[in-house]
């Protein structure tokens, strides 16, 4: 199985402009908890706001003292799970769990299990930089333990491009194969007797961006509780993350999504929409394809462009905001002409009839939708 994971991608060569338009920001000087102002946001602008880089940053952080001088915490729209998703998305849910006592302590975000003699491949959570030998899971083999020292998300990395993906251990069963696994080396040190396993804490934006940006103040320590993000002023902007109960004020941003009613070619379209300080738009979630599906009821062609373009080398769909495509709303049949791409440029647009992507010849003519990140 072709495993693709979400992921930014650099297409400078590509597209001309490369990131993202700036998006409206909107600061509210009330004190609300963090769930409440998802609500406020999502009310009268978009969303909370999401940060994908540190211009973005230094953005909000200048934005929020020229307004007020007094806010010091401030939330943004990212949020934390409890330890708990599988880096491997076919099991994200299984429910096992072998934690030591009074673990999870909060240390990190990543878990290891500890197959020193007397801990019985007990877990912990610890910091995601530790580099500690790892168990891949491999769909054909099973258990692979891997004898290199890297940090979690590179161990993830291996293992999703040599085998499948990081263990995910489902009983007790599991646990107790894999710590045979480590047990059977009988040369290896305590330490390596330490291995990742694939289950991490999440962090996710409010309105679901896959941006991997983070601001984080060093050392900052994640309880093992639900804990929503802050930016601190007085510390330079850096990140904290704090009880989503706490009452704070917060940033929202707001788009505006245009459709153009005029026939374009997917390329005029993209320059039409960029001519006006706009970009085509990227349906990267449930939410905006609602969004889009809302506007496209009006269009004048039974097919409107989606920033959405097909790479006949590299053989992917990608959006031009620069991510491959997670989420999607492919019809069954959206492939139909792939095979002579070379010959074609596709790109995609969105049926207006049932709302379905397919893909279409670049040089088609039909409406078009803008997104203004206001
Ligand atoms: C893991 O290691 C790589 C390479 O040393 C580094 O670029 C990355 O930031 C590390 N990631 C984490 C989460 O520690
Ligand atoms: C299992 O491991 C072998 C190498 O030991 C690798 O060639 C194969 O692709 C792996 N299978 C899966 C499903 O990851
Ligand atoms: C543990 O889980 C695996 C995979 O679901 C299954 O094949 C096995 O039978 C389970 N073992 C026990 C003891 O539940
Ligand atoms: C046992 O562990 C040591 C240290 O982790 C490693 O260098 C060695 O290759 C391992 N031996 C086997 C047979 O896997
Ligand atoms: C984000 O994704 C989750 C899970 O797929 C979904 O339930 C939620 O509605 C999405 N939120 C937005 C704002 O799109
Ligand atoms: C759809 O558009 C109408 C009219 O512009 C607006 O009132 C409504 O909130 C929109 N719905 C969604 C889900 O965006
Ligand atoms: C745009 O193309 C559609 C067919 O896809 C056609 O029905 C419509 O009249 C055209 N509109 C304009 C303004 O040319």
């Amino acid at each position: 199985m072709e495993r693709i994971t979400c992921m930014s991608l650099l297409l400078t060569a590509v597209v001309s402009s490369s990131a993202r338009a700036p998006r409206q920001y909107h600061f509210v000087n009330q004190n609300l908890s963090w769930t409440e102002a998802q609500s406020y946001c999502r009310e009268k602008y978009t969303d909370l706001f999401t940060i994908s880089d540190i211009q973005e940053q230094n953005d909000i952080e200048q934005a929020i003292k020229r307004v007020n001088s007094n806010a010091d915490r401030v939330w943004i729209g990212l949020k934390n799970t409890k330890v708990g998703f599988w880096s491997d998305p076919v099991f994200y849910t299984e429910q096992y769990r072998n934690w030591g006592s009074d673990q999870p302590g909060g240390d990190g975000d990543c878990v290891y299990m500890n197959c020193v003699n007397d801990h019985k491949g007990q877990w912990h959570d610890v910091d995601c930089n530790t580099t500690r030998h790892f168990i891949c899971y491999n769909a054909s083999k099973g258990f692979i333990i891997v004898q290199e020292q890297k940090n979690w998300t590179e161990a993830q990395k291996y293992c999703r491009e040599s085998h499948t993906d990081l263990a995910s251990v489902r009983n007790q069963s599991e646990n107790e194969q894999i710590q045979k696994i480590i047990d059977q080396n009988k040369t290896s040190g305590d330490q390596d007797k330490r291995v990742w396993i694939g289950l991490h804490r999440l962090w996710v934006w409010s309105d679901n961006s896959t941006s991997t940006f983070t601001h984080w103040k060093p050392n900052n320590n994640n309880n093992n509780r639900e804990t929503c993000t802050l930016i601190v002023i007085s510390d330079e902007g850096q990140w904290t993350d704090e009880k989503c109960s706490e009452e704070h004020p917060f940033v929202c941003y707001d788009e505006k999504l245009v459709l153009v009613r005029e026939n374009k070619t997917w390329t005029e379209a993209l320059r039409r929409c960029r001519n006006m300080d706009m970009d085509l738009v990227s349906v990267d979630s449930e939410q905006m394809q609602q969004r889009v599906m809302n506007v496209t009821s009006s269009a004048l062609s039974d097919h409107v462009w989606l920033g959405l373009r097909h790479s006949c080398t590299v053989g992917i769909w990608f959006w031009v905001n620069g991510q491959t495509v997670c989420y999607d709303q492919w019809a069954s049949d959206y492939d139909i002409g792939l095979d002579e791409c070379d010959q074609t440029v596709r790109s995609g647009a969105i049926r207006t009839h049932d709302n379905h992507w397919i893909s279409l010849p670049e040089t088609k003519e039909i409406n078009f939708i803008c997104i203004k990140y206001m």
